[in-house]
Formats: C-alpha cells, structure tokens, sequence
C-alpha cells in the first residue's frame, strides 16, 4: 500500500497532507516535532474524510517510527519567512532542522525519495543528497511547480483567459533569480511574445519573481501554503503514479544546461524513481545567460551553508 510522510504538520504540511488525502493516493504519516499538533490535525483531517469522501488513513504524531514504509517523504519542517525576511535568512537555522529530520528519516526509510519543501529550496535540497547519501534523482526540492503556477496565474489575469489555456514554466532558484522562460511559454497555442508586449511580460516576471513575498506582505506572520502545498502533493503524485510527467523542481544538474554539481530549478521526468531525468528545452542566449545568474545566486547560497557546517565536506555526497 502507498505511504507518504510528512514531516512539519504547520500549514504547508498540512495543507499537502488534505491535499493528498483528496485525490486518495497513499496513507499518509504527519509528524511534528510540537507535541500534539500532527496528532490534532490528522485527527480532523480524518474527520474531513467523511465529508470529503477520502478513505485512505492519516496517523500523526512525533515518533519518526510512523515514517515506516513510506514511499516518499516530504520535508516541510521549518521556520516560515517573515516579512522583510529573505528565504536566504532562513539558511542557517532551517538547516539545522533539515540535518535532525534527515537522520532520523534515513535511519527509518532509507529507500524512499525525498522532496524538500523547506526554504531556501535549492540549497536544503542539496544538504538533503549530501546528508543521506542518496543517489540524486531520489532527492529533490519543490520550487518550479509553485513558481510556474503563479505565472500563470499572472498571465492569465493579464490576457483574461482561463489559466489552464497558459503553458509556461519557471526554472532556476526558489529565489528572486528564479527564471520564467518566456521563449517557451505559450497561450492556447500561441507564443507569449505575440500576445503582450515587452513591458507587459516584465511587468509578470516580476510580480512572478516577487509572489511568494506579496503573500508575506499580507499575511504578516507566514508564508502562501495553499499553493505550496498543492505543490508538493503533485510532486508527490507523479512520482507515486509513476506518471513521468515533466515538472520543473530543484534537481541535481550533472551536465544538463552545461550546470555540474548544483540544485537548481529545472524541468524533471517525475517517476516512481524521483527526478529520473533532467529534460533539456531550448532557451534564448538570455534565458541562457538568466539561468547562469540564478546558478550563481544557488552557488552562493552554498558557499555560505558550507562556512556555517565547517562539517558539510565530510558528508556522505560531497557536491561535485
Ligand atoms: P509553519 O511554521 O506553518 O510549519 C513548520 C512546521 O515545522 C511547524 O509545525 C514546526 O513545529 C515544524 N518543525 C520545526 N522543526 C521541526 C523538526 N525538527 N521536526 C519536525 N517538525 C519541525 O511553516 P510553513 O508555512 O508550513 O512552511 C514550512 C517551510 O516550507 C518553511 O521553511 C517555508 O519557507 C517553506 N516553504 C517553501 C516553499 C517552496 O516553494 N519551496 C513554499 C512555501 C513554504
Ligand atoms: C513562497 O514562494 C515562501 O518560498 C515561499 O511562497
């Protein structure tokens, strides 16, 4: 039987466990280091169940020994951004938080794939592959899936048309350099460049870029969950249905786009193996060169996880 952990029962996690449970995939495990709160929101999440029609089982909890048999683990634990916080800021503490899950979460499941969710994605994703040791397509971080979401909704809102007729994608960090590629987003068909012009496209990628921090802006003590959560579980869906389905998440690049030794946002094959291949799409010489900023800004992020876990070189998966 399909099994999913969820590790952080605060919104995220719990919103993607609801999330799950309605498309009634796989059991699901909750678990919070706060005694009491997976155990209450997977009780209420059952009781949902009898409105909602779902039947597949909830446990919550703060024993890892719940993660037992899980096909897929999602890591959401740790701290929300703030406003006027960057999600760099989160680095040093999150990543304390991500090294206590991951050890116990590869003692109890050692064969399942991991998604992090954690902030900033990118960089929490490659602590994850040094950490456990895994082979990279079995660890990978959401981002793209959110980000492509939000531009789309953006463009939608612009051209007036229902957001299913927008086919786009965000690829590069979860972070102000992310990267929507407009050469290749198209609306019903058409390209995007035909439809809006210059400046109405910027005026997207923008608000795209600056989305997750807007939502901040309002909701003052956290971050957006409902998309983020949704997020996660379509990961989670594809890889479970074994769906191959091509989303853009924070992979390990190995040659692909000429990247080496990085996690970075980019179009994946999503399989019961994880991210089982890294599909190349063609990009315009300044998408290119966008992709390479954003790499740089990835880079960055890990030089300065590597100066405050002097201890990262000896990890088990050294980045290459
Ligand atoms: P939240 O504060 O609502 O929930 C976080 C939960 O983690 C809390 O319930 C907390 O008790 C739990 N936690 C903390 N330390 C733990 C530990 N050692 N073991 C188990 N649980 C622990 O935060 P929210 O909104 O759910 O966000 C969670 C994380 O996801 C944040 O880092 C946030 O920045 C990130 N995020 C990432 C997104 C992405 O696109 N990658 C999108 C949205 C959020
Ligand atoms: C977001 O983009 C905070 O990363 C989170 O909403």
């Amino acid at each position: 039987m399909a099994k999913i952990s969820i590790i952080g029962a605060g919104n995220v996690g719990a919103t993607c466990a609801y999330t799950l449970l309605k498309s009634n995939v796989a059991d699901i495990a909750l678990i919070d280091v706060v005694e009491g709160l997976a155990k209450g929101k997977s009780l209420d999440l059952m009781q949902a169940g009898a409105i909602e029609g779902y039947d597949k089982k909830i446990t919550g909890g703060t024993d890892y020994k719940d993660a037992e048999g899980s096909d897929i683990v999602i890591i959401t634990a740790g701290l929300a951004r703030q406003p006027g916080m960057s999600r760099s800021d989160l680095l040093g503490k999150n990543a304390g938080i991500l090294k206590s899950v991951l050890t116990n979460i590869t003692a109890i499941v050692p064969n399942a794939v991991i998604l992090v969710v954690t902030n900033p994605a990118d960089a929490m994703a490659q602590l994850a592959y040094m950490v456990t040791g895994y082979s990279p397509n079995r660890v990978l971080g959401m981002s793209g899936v959110l980000d492509s979401a939000r531009y789309k909704y953006f463009i939608a809102q612009e051209l007036g048309v229902p957001m299913a007729s927008v086919d786009g994608m965000v690829i590069g960090a979860h972070g102000d350099s992310m990267l929507p590629v407009v050469s290749q987003t198209r609306v019903d068909g058409k390209p995007l460049a035909e439809l809006l012009n210059r400046d109405k496209i910027d005026g997207i990628i923008n608000k795209t870029k600056f989305g997750g921090a807007e939502i901040v802006s309002y909701l003052k003590t956290g971050s957006a969950f409902y998309a983020p959560g949704a997020a996660s579980a379509r990961m989670a869906n594809a890889i479970l249905n074994d769906k191959k389905e091509i989303l853009p998440c924070s992979v390990y690049a190995q040659g692909q786009y000429g990247l080496k030794g990085i996690y970075i946002g980019l179009p994946a094959r999503l399989g019961r193996g994880g991210a089982e291949e890294i599909v190349e799409v063609p990009l315009s010489p300044d998408e290119t060169e966008a992709l390479g900023r954003s790499v740089s800004s990835a880079k960055a992020l890990l030089a300065e996880l590597t100066e405050l876990f002097a201890d990262l070189t000896n990890y088990k998966n050294l980045s290459q």
